[in-house]
């Protein structure tokens, strides 16, 4: 597992998050009814190569087993859990849209994803989307040294079922930093007091995948694509996190970053744009 104590690498890892986050930032406006998920991909990838000047983590991402990846970000709509490629797709009104990046900037990965309303949205997929949210919080809440990973699951895992919803399993997140996915693996459910403790330096994801309906997923056979079994909404949101001395840093924030909702206390402080 990667620790990371050295602070100069502590500042490449915090700018490449926050580049992450500029780019969910920057799409914002454009997730409207109308556009197609190729057209946010290509937008994102104008965005990261000409403006920000860093390399996508995700094109050609083939991990064993899996084709190369073709975009820039995932684009998972409505039952799309998560790891939806960009393509046609228009979206419409009432819609639901995960928009997942991965940058490399300086040899350092960020990785964040939002969920985005498209129009209006029905009151199940608000719910959705808002305890999702929370589920991440949930999570993160829970970071500080001595605490374990069984305690992060198992906090998203009771408040995410507390809604009537369902939490993925088969996906998790990840030890984030020099590599894309590292050890450890975060699972978005658990028990109290299980798995390794925290300990400073660590830097990993929370990102719960949230159903309406039942846990079970299916694949799709473009090897990509991940769709709740039973075609109920799902909704996933997706910070980088590091561990510290006192508790957590949340390393994916820029100033579009949505604020934690109220169970948090301490506001998320955007940090000055380089
Ligand atoms: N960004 C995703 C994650 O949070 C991984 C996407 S891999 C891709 O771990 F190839 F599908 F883009
Ligand atoms: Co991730
Ligand atoms: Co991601």
């Amino acid at each position: 597992m990667e620790l990371i104590t050295d602070p100069a690498d502590l500042a490449k890892m915090r700018a490449a998050c926050q580049d992450a986050a500029l780019i969910l930032d920057y799409l914002t406006p454009f997730v409207k009814p109308g556009v197609t998920t190729g057209e946010l991909d290509r937008l994102c990838m104008e965005y990261l190569t000409d403006e920000l000047k860093v390399k996508s983590a995700t094109v050609g991402y083939a991990p064993p087993g899996y084709p190369p990846f073709p975009g820039a970000i995932c684009t998972s709509v409505n039952h799309v859990i998560c790891h939806g490629i960009p393509g046609d797709k228009i979206l419409k009104n009432g819609d639901s849209i995960n928009l997942d990046v991965t940058i490399i900037k300086d040899g350092w990965f960020g990785d964040t994803s939002r969920m985005y309303a498209v129009g209006e949205q029905s009151i199940l997929s608000r719910r959705l989307m808002e305890t999702t949210f929370e589920c991440m919080w949930k999570g993160i809440q829970q970071v500080r040294p001595g605490a374990t990973l069984g305690d992060i699951g198992h906090a998203i895992q009771r408040h995410g079922e507390a809604a009537g919803f369902s939490i993925v399993r088969e996906y998790c997140g990840h030890g984030v930093g020099r590599r894309f996915h590292q050890d450890p693996q975060i699972l978005h459910y658990g028990k109290p007091g299980m798995g390794i403790k925290l300990v400073p330096g660590m830097i990993f994801t929370i990102e719960p995948m949230v159903n309406a309906g039942r846990k079970e997923i299916r694949n799709l056979s473009d090897g990509w694509t991940v769709v709740t079994r039973d075609h109920s909404l799902s909704a996933q949101w997706e910070h980088s996190v590091l561990v510290t001395e006192t508790g957590y840093e949340v390393l994916t924030v820029s100033p579009g970053v949505p604020q934690p909702p109220a169970f948090i206390t301490e506001p998320l402080a955007v940090p000055a744009l380089a």
